[in-house]
Order: structure tokens, then sequence, then C-alpha cells
């Protein structure tokens, strides 16, 4: 089958290529998916997108007018498909669910611990021979509440770890995980009851309508004073406006995020020699507790591994026809 790779990363084609054994034809280019691009996919059968390509209604319904019959996704989030778009004009979707929700879970940690433990500040004062201790205060995790707003497979890894360091745990989510309840003594709460209560508060949901900017300027408010925010999720999870003002206002002690709202635009690319675009991510890039990543939570060996793996098992199960667990279409 012939299939076109958008946003196709350095890093990632020779996993796709080990992944292939040369069964499917791939060609990899840079651009990712839009309305513009999605010409560039006549002649394909298949395409291959990732997280920050947009596969909105339009942009679906031309792939349909150039042939395209089945798209798979690189990434296990899929809030840039329009599925029920993808319904309509007959293109099966599939995603990579799991490929690795260490990578995610471990990252969020990494975010919170160099977060608490001032570690960036740290690295450059020690870089300039400045051996100073002063604003380097953290706190034990041990004994600290942590909130973690779903519960799926990152969520559960991420519930595993904080209970290593010997943290109490609270969670929402629509479906509660009785293994976590037994085993890592997890508690389930409505949402303002984990804010107010939450010394750290990690987000692991998917980003969908009722998700939209869960994270708002109302919840905030009932946060507790200097918690530590964590978001590997999706940006619009959070309201960037509020937790910007959460910031200012001291009531957010610390920002840590791999994901950004508009992050479409400007992640995955070297924007190094240009006027930075975005004015909350200049500001946000400004202020020392924040950390940010440009959404690599996902990038261990373990990782792109899977994520090829799957990739190419779901094209062999197109071509085979054969439906596979990873598929998406027809819900919404
Ligand atoms: P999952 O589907 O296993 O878990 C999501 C959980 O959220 C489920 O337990 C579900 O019941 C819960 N949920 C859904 N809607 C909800 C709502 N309205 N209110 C409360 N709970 C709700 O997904 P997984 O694998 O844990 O991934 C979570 C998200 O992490 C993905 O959707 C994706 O957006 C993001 N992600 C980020 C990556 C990165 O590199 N930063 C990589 C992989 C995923």
């Amino acid at each position: 089958m012939k299939v076109l790779i958008y946003s196709a990363k350095d890093f990632e084609i020779p996993y796709l290529e080990e992944a292939n054994k040369n069964k499917h034809k791939l060609t990899f280019i840079k651009a990712p998916l839009s309305s513009q691009t999605a010409m560039k996919a006549i002649g394909y059968d298949a395409i291959s997108i990732f997280s920050a390509d947009d596969a909105c209604a339009n942009t679906v319904e031309k792939l349909k007018d150039f042939g395209v019959k089945y798209i798979t996704l690189r990434s296990a989030g899929y809030d840039n498909v329009n599925l029920r778009a993808a319904s309509k004009f007959d293109i099966k979707v599939a995603n990579v669910p799991a490929y690795s929700p260490y990578a995610i879970a471990e990252h969020a940690v990494a975010l919170l611990l160099a977060l608490n433990r001032k570690l960036i500040t740290s690295h450059r004062r020690v870089r300039h021979y400045n051996f100073d201790l002063n604003n380097l205060i953290g706190f034990d995790l041990n004994g600290k509440t942590v909130g973690i707003i779903g519960t799926g497979k990152i969520g559960e890894v991420m519930t595993k770890i904080m209970h290593g360091f010997g943290c109490r745990l609270l969670g929402y989510d629509i479906e509660e995980n009785d293994a976590l309840k037994s085993q890592f003594h997890i508690e389930y709460t409505s949402l303002e009851t984990l804010c107010k209560n939450a010394d750290v508060i990690s987000l692991h949901l998917p980003l969908n309508a009722e998700t939209h900017k869960l994270i708002n300027e109302k919840l905030i408010d009932k946060m507790k004073d200097g918690v530590i925010l964590i978001n590997t999720a999706r940006g619009a999870v959070i309201d960037t406006e509020a937790v910007i003002a959460g910031l200012k206002s001291e009531k957010i002690g610390a920002l840590g995020i791999d994901v950004y709202d508009n992050e479409k635009a400007i992640f995955f690319e070297d924007h190094s020699q240009a006027v930075p675009s975005d004015n909350n991510l200049m500001l946000l890039n400004t202020i020392p507790n924040v950390l940010i990543t440009g959404h690599h939570a996902f990038l261990t060996d373990e990782a792109l591994t899977n994520i090829a793996d799957t990739t190419i098992y779901n094209l062999d199960c197109y071509t085979s026809r054969k439906k596979t667990e990873n598929e998406l279409t027809g819900f919404d």
C-alpha cells in the first residue's frame, strides 16, 4: 500500500522503516497535514499523521476526494481528527492507543521534580560556578497529596509512581479504577475536592468537549496556595490565560507543561531565529517557576518502537481487511 507519512521527524523515520520491513511503500514528508497540504496525498491509499496535524472536516473531505481511504495516527490522542467526517466519507481512522504510558508519566514526574527541587535554576547557577543555595527550597513529596485528573493508562502509571514516593492520592475520572483504589489507596473525589486538597495536580485526560479548558479560573481559585500544576495531556485542557493569572497571584506555585494550547503553530520546529509570535508562550517562558518542554513526553526508545510497530500493524490490518482494535471510526 502507498502511504504518505505527514509531519515525519528525522528521529522517527528509522523506527518506521525498521517496523515496515519494506512491506508498504512509505513516503515521508516534513509538512503537517492541513487543508492546504491535503493535496500532497493524491495517489496515496493511506496517510499517517501526528498530533500537530489538522484533520478537520474540510481536510478529511479533501482527502476523500484525493482517494485516501485510511488514516493511521502515530499518537494516542486523536482530538485533531474529525471522526464524524471520516465516518461520513468512509475513511477509516486508527491510532496507537498505548505505546508507552510509562514514557508520559515518567516525564510528568521529571517536570514535577525539576520544578519542586529547582533543578533548572540550580543547574544554571552551577554552570556559572555559583553555589549559592538561596531560593532553592522545595518540599518533600513524601506525605503530600497528589491529585491525578484522568486515571486511564497514563494516570494509572502516575498513580503507581507517586504511591512509591509516599504520597496521598486523590483521583478524578468519569470511570473509577478499582485496582488503583485497592492497591494504591487512591481516593476518587469531585474535581473541586481534588483541587482544594492537592499539593500537586497532574493532568492525564484526553481533550474533548467536556475537558476543554477544564482547568479554569473558578477551579484555580479553589486550589491550594502554591499548588504545582503539571500538564502532559493536551494544552487546551487548561485555560492558559487563567493559569498565567494564577501564576501572577502566586496561587499556582509552579507550572510544568509538555503541551500548549497554541502548540500546533509552534512546536516541533526550530523558531530560534524568529521573533516569538505567541505572547502567552513568551510570557510563560520568562517565569522562573514555569518549565516547558515541547511535547516530547513520548520521546523514549520504547515508545517510538511501539508507535512504529503499531502504525505498521494498523496498515497491515487495513490491507488484509482485518478490523483492528485500534480503529476509532464510528466514535466521536
Ligand atoms: P486513556 O484513555 O487511557 O485515559 C484517559 C482517562 O480520562 C480515562 O480514564 C477516561 O475515563 C478519563 N476521562 C475522559 N474524559 C473525561 C472527563 N470528561 N472527565 C473525567 N475523566 C475523563 O488515555 P491515556 O493513554 O492515559 O492518555 C491521556 C491523554 O494523554 C491522551 O488523550 C493524550 O491527549 C495525552 N498524551 C500526551 C502525550 C505527550 O507526549 N505529551 C503522549 C500520549 C498521550
